[in-house]
Order: structure tokens, then sequence, then C-alpha cells
């Protein structure tokens, strides 16, 4: 750490996300207040495909980062030369949706001579909760996205430990297969979530890797749905949407439930938070609450709009990140796979 940075009070950090389908850019003070932000989404583009592209999605990385930053500063009111550091996604994601961003942060700090932060994706997901308050260690992080299911141990800010995670299917991703085969767009996270409300757990479904370890498994619940939906095709009958993607979920959501609380009594954690897409889920949350609430520990789950892939968690994860003193230089690469460590 620079001994100019070390006496700043105040800490702005650009924060650039680009590892799946969403452009976004955003400023965020001390790791906790945004300044501004913008997210370019392609949802529309890639429902059409049910699923992303990442051939396509790069190609739109491309045509919308330079927009999207310009944009940002716009709203901020800030110049670069405003900006203390800048705080880069650099995996894990789509390699080529991943490069678009880092090499525009890199084109950055090496004309605007500023600090470059590498920032692990899931690292950001957590720290969405920054934004809504200060994090309280031992804590007990729930990373459910399309990419990732993961219980995380934080005794401290950027320590983290991986208590378990997910030994096929990301949650998320199971999410949006199942939608698939009931005729959801995608994503289909959220079409389930709405479809459930209206339906009953009428449909038997297993409950997947229901053992002691924090692992999770989701391929063969995944699965099952999807034989159920075509066995019952094939005998001509008709599915109730609505009570099997209230099925689906129950068994889905019970099985993060069921680790998250054995975490919580053996790992003696003071604080959960929900982090990643799947974390706009409303059964989730409701359940999780019911669980935190009656080990009496403290539940943190971010705004919506943080649940999903925006730059400002990136922004915010990078200021501690660069407290921890990690600082990159200008031969830092995208990795489509890493540890989060
Ligand atoms: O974190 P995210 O934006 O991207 C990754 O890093 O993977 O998560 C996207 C995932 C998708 O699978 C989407 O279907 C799911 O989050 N998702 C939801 C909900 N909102 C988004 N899943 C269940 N219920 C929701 N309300
Ligand atoms: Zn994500």
């Amino acid at each position: 750490m620079s001994d100019n940075m070390k006496e700043k009070k105040e800490m702005y950090i650009l924060g650039i996300e680009s590892s799946c389908d969403e452009t976004s850019a955003a400023i965020v003070k001390n790791g906790t207040e945004e300044i501004a932000t913008v997210i370019s989404s392609q949802i529309d583009i890639h429902k059409e495909y049910g699923g992303v592209v990442p051939e396509i999605a790069s190609r739109h990385h491309v045509k919308n980062i330079t927009i999207v930053l310009e944009e940002c500063l716009k709203k901020a009111n800030m110049k670069m030369e405003d900006i203390d550091a800048i705080a880069i996604t650099y995996g894990p994601g789509l390699i080529g949706s991943l490069l678009i961003g880092l090499e525009a942060a890199k084109t950055l700090a090496f004309i605007y001579h500023k600090p470059l932060i590498p920032v692990h994706h899931i690292a950001g997901h957590i720290y969405a909760n920054s934004l809504v308050e200060e994090l309280k260690f031992p804590l007990l992080a729930v990373v459910v996205s399309g990419g990732h299911t993961e219980l995380i141990e934080m005794k401290g800010h950027y320590q983290f430990q991986k208590l378990g995670g997910t030994l096929d299917d990301a949650i998320g991703e199971c999410y949006d297969k199942v939608a698939r085969v009931l005729g959801l767009e995608y994503p289909g996270g959220p079409k389930i979530d709405k479809l459930a409300k209206l339906g009953k757990n009428t449909y038997d479904l297993p409950v997947p890797l229901n053992d002691d370890s924090y692992n999770f498994s989701f391929s063969g619940l995944k699965s099952a749905v999807i034989n159920l939906v075509h066995k019952e095709e094939q005998k001509g009958k008709k599915i109730n949407k609505e009570d099997l993607a209230a099925s689906f979920q129950n068994v889905a959501v019970k099985s993060i439930t069921t680790k998250v609380k054995k975490a919580i009594i053996e790992k003696k954690m003071k604080t959960v938070i929900i982090a990643g897409g799947v974390a706009a889920n409303q059964v989730l949350r409701e359940e999780i609450k019911k669980v935190t609430d009656e080990l009496h520990v403290k539940l943190s789950i971010p705004p919506i709009q943080y649940c999903t892939d925006n730059a400002t968690m990136i922004a915010a994860a990078g200021y501690y990140a660069y407290l921890d003193g990690r600082v990159a230089d200008l031969t830092l690469n995208s990795k489509s796979q890493d540890k989060l460590n």
C-alpha cells in the first residue's frame, strides 16, 4: 500500500464486472457507500438461446464497456483523476467476458497510474453485504449463484475458509435447467420463485445429499424433475407447473438450510450472510431467516439489486482487498476457475 493511500480518509474505488452477461461499472466510497453504478444487462439477448452464449456475451461486453464506464463517471460527476484505485473481477467466469473488463481495467490503471485490485467474483457477492451493514465475524457466507453453491467461513475481513460446496451443479444452474423443462424463459430462477408462490408441495422429489458433510448436490434433483416431466408427457398427462415449481423449490431450499443450520451450530457462527443471484429467492431468504432466528444469530441479506452481478459489490470487495494488501501489476490475467482465498 502506498503511503499516500494509507493517509487518505476517503477512498473512491472504481469497480468493473464483466464475468458473465452483465457489463457493469460502479464507484464506491470506503467499501460501503455507492456513489454511482451502471449495469448493462444482456438478459434479453441470451433469452432467445435459453442461456448465456459465451461468444455473444464477449462481443456485447466489447460494445458496452466504454459506454458503461463513461456513464458511471458522468453519474458520479467524477473524472478518472478522482479515482483512487480500480477493482476488477479477474475470475471465475466466462474467460472471453472476463478479459474485456480486465483489459479495460488494466488500460485505465496504466494510463492514470492507479493501483489495480484483483477481486474474486464470489468475494464480490459476499461484500455486497458490506453496503448494507458492517460485517461482523465469525461469519458464515452462504454463496448461492448461477455458478456457485458454497458455505464459506470468515473469521475476519478477506479471510475465506471453504467449509463445503456443490459436488456437481450449482443451485442457480439447477433452477435455470428446471425452469427450461417447465418452458420458462432464462434466467429461470426468478420465474420459478414466482410460480412456486401459486403452487403446493405435492410432488415427491429426492432430498439431495442429506449427509453429514457441508457439501451439496443438485444434479440428482435436476434429473428427477426432468424425468418426472418427460414421464408425465409420455403418459399424456399434464404437469401442474405451479406445484412442481413449489415442490422443487422446497427441496432445493431445504438442502441449503439444513447445512446452514449445521454450520452455525458446529462452527459457532455469530452472523450469516447470503450472497449471489439466488439470494434474491424469497423462500430461501425466509427459510434461512427462520434458522437464524431460532439459533439467535444475525442475518444479513443484500437488497435485490446487489444480489445478481454488479460492479458495486466488486468495488466494495476491492476496498477490503486493498486494505489486505492485494494489488496486482499489469501482468494480471483472467481465470475461468479460481479458488477463493
Ligand atoms: O450471481 P448471479 O447473477 O450470476 C452468477 O454469478 O452466477 O446469479 C445468477 C443466478 C441465475 O441462475 C438465476 O436464475 C438465479 O441466480 N436467480 C434466482 C433468483 N434470481 C436470480 N434463483 C432463484 N430465485 C430467484 N429469485
Ligand atoms: Zn455472480
